[in-house]
């Protein structure tokens, strides 16, 4: 990633709340939070004000503690639920220059098929359960327009074994998988339509040490090979650290903190920041 080349993804000033908010939050300089809490309407500001670019081929980490906005922030990137304000431009010739939370669901849906995969943070989110694993991601391939049977699973078997699915389970529904097993699913269906954006939520997240280490080489191995563009999203720092070319610091909806993440493990600058830093050690 060098900075004088474009960002392929740009995002400003994205604002997600739930609730309508009242007299004494209305007013983003004078509102008082508790976190992220309208303690009088109980309004939740689950993203505040969040601008960042991701370049082409880097992997971005977003960091924060539980409910500091990370899925919040995923989920409106991918238009599975409306941003209360904000915009984001693609940096192709396709899309340039428009506000893409302003297309219509047509338009969305066509980006999500197209241009973007997402790794849920609950793989019940990302997967049919109760499909064959190289169902699901044939269904993938069919949402972005393949029609040929035999390309298809062509496709499939070829991705599940990029996964290190073992292609006898091939067949098999996700439900019967380790949680391990189903990320890895969820990441091969979402590199199927070859995404130049990639959104992983928590992708390693309540996997064992061995297998957290073994999706963290999968997915660096993808970037390498494949030069997407990655939003990794996890509040441990050790991953983060594993995987991110740069860092965002998230708490209670805001970005605190952004940077190179080697500067950011270094020399922290935000309290909390230096807290979670301090605490790999
Ligand atoms: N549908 C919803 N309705 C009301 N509040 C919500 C909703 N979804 C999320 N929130 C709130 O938004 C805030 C951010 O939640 P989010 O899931 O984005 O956090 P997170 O950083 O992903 O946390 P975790 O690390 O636990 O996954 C939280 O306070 C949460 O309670
Ligand atoms: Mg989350
Ligand atoms: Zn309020």
């Amino acid at each position: 990633m060098l900075k004088h080349e474009q960002p392929l993804l740009y995002v400003q000033n994205l604002q997600k709340k739930f609730g309508s908010g009242c007299e004494s939050c209305k007013d983003s300089e004078t509102r008082m939070l508790t976190k992220n809490y309208c303690a009088h309407c109980g309004t939740v500001y689950a993203c505040r004000n969040v601008s960042f670019e991701v370049y082409p081929g880097e992997i971005l980490g977003i960091v924060g503690e539980s409910g500091s906005g990370k899925s919040t922030l995923m989920q409106c990137l991918y238009f599975d639920t409306e941003v209360t304000s904000g915009e984001v431009y693609f940096n192709d010739m396709e899309l340039r220059n428009q506000n893409l939370f302003t297309l219509s669901s047509q338009k969305k849906r066509y980006i999500r098929n197209h241009k973007y995969g997402m790794v849920y943070q609950n793989p019940v989110n990302g997967l049919k359960m109760n499909f064959s694993s190289i169902g699901n991601i044939a269904e993938k391939l069919i949402a972005a327009g393949n029609r040929n049977v035999g390309e298809m699973e062509t496709v499939g078997k070829r991705l599940l074994g990029t996964v290190h699915i073992p292609l006898f389970r091939m067949k098999e529904e996700p439900k019967n998988f380790s949680g391990g097993m189903q990320q890895r699913v969820q990441i091969a269906k979402a590199l199927s339509n070859n995404p130049p954006v990639l959104f992983l939520d928590e992708v390693t997240t309540g996997l064992d040490l061995s297998v957290q280490a073994a999706v963290i080489d999968l997915i660096k191995k993808i970037q390498r090979e494949l030069h997407i563009s990655m939003i990794v999203v996890s509040h441990d720092l050790a991953v983060i650290r594993m995987l991110a070319d740069r860092t965002l610091v998230m708490l209670n909806g805001e970005v605190i903190e952004e940077g190179l993440t080697d500067q950011i493990l270094e020399d922290p600058i935000h309290a909390y920041t230096q807290q979670l830093v301090y605490s790999l050690l």
